[in-house]
């Protein structure tokens, strides 16, 4: 059996050589190349490269050389069959099973970008060579967009009384050309109409570089029709899973450690008419995961840049929440606001190139930043307020995917909120306990201390915390303490104790060790929202069961992980089913 070339080009395109290499490899950037120490070799000269640009490795002390499925079958003794699931699997792409429905999908996909290429190609000439697209070229020409440009992003025209729906119904498929959203059919007249006729047509490729939708501009933006519209969502084709101009930039993605998200193709266009080649658009629709996935595999830094106006801020603030949890360790998401009233366009076409990069590096912000400085602003430095905006801040550093990164989010959060409210809060509490209102140094020693326990243990703590000083409570709710596992083995055991005294009744009898008592008090870093709400009790299960959703979800990645290495060796399909079944729990949860 043998895989369509359109799918193992496809994983090709996601993973680079030194993303597969580096899992084996410690490598190093030099050049355009990256060198590291032979894997197949004892050695101490690194004589081992990896160019991303031409997709190979080479070892030049054992002359070997390769693609990422060489190189994982060399590593790993897969076969060819196994390299290939393991590495689909890591570009976040399904399994191919050689089913009838592959297959179909396959022949289906090849039909559909040939319309899609075929339409393109065509109004591209219509373009460049048919008079009556005067009206067109000369709107580009007063954008300033010369003929290169047109060239280089194969832009088009389609005439208003332009069809060729008869010509692609000779030679393709009638049903996925009727499928494919370039023709409304019109049931007065029964025929097929031009969806972009009238407009000027942007190619939105697939990764390896095949028209499958269009974006279309409306020329004279007076009339009642929409300025821009995009290919409808089709079987091939989704808005949230595709983005303008990836397919070329991911070629020349070496050259660059960051890419523009602007909004609009033209601000693609303009930006890269002055040499900033590395620009993508979303499409019209809010940023997605899977968008924000793909960019990462290709670039380290994803610079999202909006208008400087109200709205612009609302979406980015959207944007923000959103995409912070997919950020990575050595991946970072940022955002730059443009001077009010300006897109990337006009910025880069008033201002030129350099200015626009020197905005860019004296302006972008990092996401957790803006998350912060959004917050900071919107809260008033009320203790209740400040409580709130601490838990907030903390659901939102949970949110994030990466364990390592979602530390150092939650630790820049409670450093910059201990900056912003030195002694303000909890000025009035009784109890001891240890907050923000402690000295900054102190405080930064609670941080660096709390670095001995991950976030999970002190999550732990928390609940053990909340059961502690809530007995006689979870005595009359016994069903809130169903579910919870605990990873730390003495909290653990604390918990089986509670346990005990609960279902005795013995609520006075609970002994905990004074020491681990000790270390709950000090890190349960969840006691001073605890006290503000103490009498509430409705508040202190919504902290609770908050809570215990988190340990449920780092619980469920866990395992989760470990599947994943297990289905990396077997590549049983009981595995990844259960895999899969974990994944869906884990986003209903
Ligand atoms: P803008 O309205 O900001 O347009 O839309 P623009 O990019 O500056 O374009 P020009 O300079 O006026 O030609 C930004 C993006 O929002 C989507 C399109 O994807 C567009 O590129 N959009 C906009 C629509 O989908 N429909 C619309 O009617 C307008
Ligand atoms: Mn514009």
């Amino acid at each position: 059996m043998k895989y369509p070339k359109e799918y193992l080009d496809e994983i090709k395109i996601r993973l680079k050589v030194s993303t597969v290499v580096s899992k084996h490899v410690s490598l190093k950037k030099r050049g355009k190349e990256f060198v590291g120490l032979s894997p197949f070799k004892n050695e101490k000269t690194p004589s081992f490269t990896v160019n991303d640009e031409k997709g190979f490795y080479h070892c030049f002390s054992t002359s070997e050389h390769g693609n990422i499925f060489d190189f994982v079958m060399k590593m790993q003794n897969f076969k060819f069959g196994e390299a290939v699931k393991f590495l689909a699997n890591l570009a976040g792409m399904t399994p191919y099973r050689f089913s009838k429905v592959d297959e179909q999908r396959e022949k289906e996909w090849d039909e559909y970008t040939g319309i899609y290429s075929f339409y393109a190609d065509y109004y591209h000439n219509e373009l460049l060579n048919n008079p009556t697209s005067k009206i067109a070229l000369d709107y580009l020409k007063k954008r300033k967009i010369d003929n290169s440009i047109i060239k280089e992003f194969k832009i088009g025209f389609v005439n208003f009384n332009s069809s060729i729906y008869e010509r692609l119904s000779k030679n393709y498929d009638i049903k996925i050309l009727n499928e494919s959203g370039l023709f409304f059919h019109d049931e007065n007249k029964k025929i097929y109409v031009e969806r972009f006729r009238n407009r000027i047509i942007f190619p939105i490729n697939s990764l390896s570089g095949k028209p499958m939708a269009f974006g279309g501009r409306i020329i004279d933006t007076k009339n009642k029709y929409a300025k821009y519209i995009n290919s409808p969502e089709t079987n091939f084709f989704r808005k949230g899973n595709n983005l303008y101009n990836l397919d070329r930039v991911r070629k020349i993605s070496h050259k660059f450690d960051e890419v523009f998200l602007v909004e609009g193709y033209m601000d693609v266009i303009g930006l890269s008419k002055f040499q900033i080649e590395n620009c993508i658009a979303n499409l019209g629709t809010a940023l997605t995961d899977k968008q924000i996935y793909m960019v990462t595999q290709f670039f380290d830094n994803i610079v999202i840049c909006f208008d400087g106006d109200e709205s612009g801020y609302k979406a980015a603030i959207r944007a923000a929440e959103n995409s912070i949890k997919n950020v990575l360790p050595d991946k970072q998401i940022y955002f730059l606001f443009l001077p009010d009233g300006e897109d990337p366009d006009t910025f880069v076409e008033k201002k030129g190139k350099n200015e626009f990069l020197d905005f860019y590096k004296n302006n972008k912000i990092p996401v957790h930043k803006l998350i912060f400085e959004h917050y900071k602003k919107e809260n008033s430095s009320s203790p209740s307020a400040l409580a709130s905006l601490e838990k907030r801040l903390k659901g939102i550093a949970n949110s994030v995917k990466d364990n390592v990164v979602k530390k150092y989010i939650l630790g820049y959060f409670l450093e910059s909120l201990a900056k912003h409210s030195p002694g303000t809060v909890f000025k009035n509490s009784n109890k001891p306990f240890i907050g923000f209102n402690k000295p900054l140094d102190k405080t930064k020693k609670l941080f660096k201390d709390t670095e001995i326990f991950s976030s999970v243990d002190i999550k732990e703590f928390c609940l053990i915390y909340i059961m502690i000083n809530n007995l006689n409570f979870f005595y009359q709710r016994p069903d809130l303490l169903e579910n919870i596992k605990f990873l730390k083995k003495e909290n653990g055991l604390i918990f089986d104790q509670i346990l005990e005294c609960i279902k005795n009744g013995n609520l006075d009898d609970l002994q905990v060790d004074n020491q681990l008592l000790d270390q709950i008090e000090k890190y349960a870093n969840i006691k001073h929202i605890v006290y503000k709400n103490d009498k509430d009790e409705s508040k202190i299960v919504e902290i609770f069961n908050d809570i215990k959703n988190e340990l449920k979800t780092h619980d469920l990645e866990l395992r989760i992980q470990e599947l994943e290495s297990k289905f990396a060796e077997d590549f049983n399909q009981n595995t990844f089913d259960e895999i899969n079944r974990l994944k869906k729990e884990q986003n209903i949860n």
